[in-house]
């Protein structure tokens, strides 16, 4: 790609850009951010490191959206992260408010962009920039199953001692403690994950997963994770770059996939250059199906609230 736009310059937007640039994901990555001095600041630095870390992207910062012109991709990470104690939903308000700004400006200044949404909740805040930037549901997109997954996927390599690699999962469902972990779909090389490990200890990783976010919170004191979720937005960012049509789980809008309609909510999706190209349907056991119906019921209360 020629420019992709990172908004929101804090942990999770400014180390989503540092790795953009060092896997060359496009020509130029721009950092966005309303704190005056930030963006400007850390994309300088991160500019300084490509000599040794041998990119060629170059990264700069800027208060101002017009330094987004043409990007064709955006990572919008902005908003208030998470402290102790407030759940995701607690963001709701404020977090809202800052999207909707950013998603017009988006739509100003890139028309025919994709959005990248990461900031939360999640789903709601996909809501958010699809109404406000006007955008088809192709082209808005939300991170939450790629992180979630990874979780996942990594406390089950502790577990079991082997490579995180070899583990293959899907997480569905909403950004949220409803969210729908498939064990059914959970292997190691192939291998479900059901033979190798007992039903307490996957019980007490789904919970664990589940639970991921606010771990993390809970150690940091001050805000939430932002290495895994950077990671899980710039693969997604590398997919829809490089035309992959990688089959990840994501956030998108559904219009009766899994029997729902009008909310945005994490499925299997197929991503490429036009953003998302598909949406696949897989099977799921009568507890599966249960879980995500509740999940979805608590997203749509999040985006009523909203409308
Ligand atoms: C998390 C927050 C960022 O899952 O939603 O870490």
């Amino acid at each position: 790609m020629r420019k992709i736009t990172v908004v929101g310059a804090g942990n999770v937007g400014a180390t989503a850009a540092q790795r953009l640039a060092e896997k060359e994901l496009a020509r130029k990555v721009v950092l966005i951010d309303v704190a005056d001095g930030i963006p400007q600041g850390k994309g300088l630095d991160q500019w300084e490191s490509a000599a040794i870390e041998g990119f060629d992207t170059r990264v700069t910062g800027a208060t101002d959206f017009s330094a987004a012109e043409g990007s064709e991709l955006f990572i919008v990470t902005a908003g208030i992260a998470r402290k102790p104690g407030m759940s995701r939903d607690d963001l709701l308000r404020t977090n809202a408010d800052i999207v909707r700004s950013v998603s017009g400006e988006i739509a100003r200044v890139a028309p025919d962009s994709i959005i990248v949404m990461v900031s939360n909740p999640l789903d709601a805040m996909s809501w958010v920039a699809m109404d406000a930037s006007g955008f088809p549901k192709e082209r808005v997109i939300g991170m939450a199953g790629v992180l979630d997954t990874a979780r996942y996927r990594s406390f089950i390599a502790l577990e079991l001692d082997c490579s995180v690699e070899d583990i293959q999962a899907l997480v569905l469902g909403g950004h949220g403690d409803t969210m729908v972990p498939l064990v059914s779909y959970t292997t190691v090389s192939g291998i479900p994950l059901t033979q190798l490990m007992s039903q307490d200890r996957i019980d007490a990783l789904v919970d664990r997963t589940r639970k991921g976010g606010a771990e993390i919170v809970g150690y940091l004191k001050t805000g939430s994770a932002y290495y895994a979720p950077s990671s899980a937005a710039v693969q997604m960012a590398e997919a829809i770059a490089k035309d992959k049509k990688r089959i990840l789980p994501c956030s998108a809008w559904l219009e009766g996939e899994y029997g729902e309609h009008g909310i945005f909510l994490g499925v299997p999706c197929k991503l490429g250059a036009r953003g998302l190209e598909q949406i696949l349907e897989v099977e799921l056991t009568e507890k599966e199906r249960e879980e995500l119906a509740r999940s979805a019921e608590a997203v749509r209360s999040t985006i009523d609230s909203l409308r």
